[in-house]
């Protein structure tokens, strides 16, 4: 399935009934809180939390795992034989759980706050994630997130490693360091 199959699909079932009790059930089951953490909040580096992220983006990456279009080891197993209906009723789960600042973050480094907000005002990352970056829709939620998650995945997108539903965000990471993804990760991960 192709990225713009991706999305039709995905559209085509969000008029389905969503069910986050029955997704609390299935994750309990499929132990995903053995890698990203009791209640969604992950304890385990390079491991993003899933919760309060917005279902419509959760509903889409599990579709890309599902179909080894995004492409990442440990989410092969979990995902298999998942069909539509479940993973609608896991992005409803997750997206059920608060999202709050992480109580283990480190105090803010004023220089890596500076050239973040720098490089975001420059490339409107909050035209899409919106001002307060809890995103909307098929957009995710990159505030609350963890630090060092933020960093490998958006190197990821500006070296082509990781594929989505469409190639703004490989786009939007072209040109920029490794210092540069290092700030700006800071910066995402200190906002309220
Ligand atoms: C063995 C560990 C493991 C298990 C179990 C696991 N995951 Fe994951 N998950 C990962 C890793 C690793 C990543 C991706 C990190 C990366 O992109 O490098 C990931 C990524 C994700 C993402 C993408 C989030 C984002 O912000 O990009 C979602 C959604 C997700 N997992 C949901 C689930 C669900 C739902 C389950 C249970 C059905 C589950 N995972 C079980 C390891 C796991
Ligand atoms: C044109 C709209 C748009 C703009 C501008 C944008 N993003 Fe995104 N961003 C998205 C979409 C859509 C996704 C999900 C794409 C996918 O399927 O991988 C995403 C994904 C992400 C992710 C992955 C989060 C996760 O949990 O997996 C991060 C981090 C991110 N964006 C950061 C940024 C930063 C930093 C900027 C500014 C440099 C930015 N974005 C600008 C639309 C945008």
């Amino acid at each position: 399935m192709g990225a713009a199959a991706v999305m039709a699909a995905a559209l085509a079932f969000s008029a389905q009934a969503q069910d986050a009790a029955r997704g609390a059930a299935l994750a309990e089951a499929r132990n995903c809180a053995q890698c990203h953490g009791p209640r969604g909040v992950s304890d385990t580096p390079i491991i993003p939390s899933l919760a309060g992220q917005q279902a419509e983006f959760t509903t889409l990456q599990l579709i890309l795992f599902r179909e080894g279009i995004r492409r990442v080891p440990a989410m092969v197993e979990p995902m298999r034989g998942m069909s539509d209906q479940q993973i609608e009723d896991l992005a409803a789960w997750f997206a059920s759980l608060p999202s709050e600042r992480r109580a283990d973050r480190g105090p803010a480094n004023p220089a890596l706050m500076a050239r973040g907000a720098e490089i975001s005002a420059g490339r409107n990352c909050n035209a899409c994630h919106l001002p307060t970056y809890a995103g909307r829709a098929n957009i995710p939620r990159i505030n609350h997130q963890r630090e060092d998650f933020l960093e490998h995945t958006l190197a990821e997108y500006r070296d082509g490693a990781r594929v989505g539903t469409d190639t703004n965000m490989n786009g939007l990471m072209n040109g920029l360091t490794d210092g540069d993804i290092r700030a700006l990760a800071h910066f995402l991960a200190h906002q309220e």
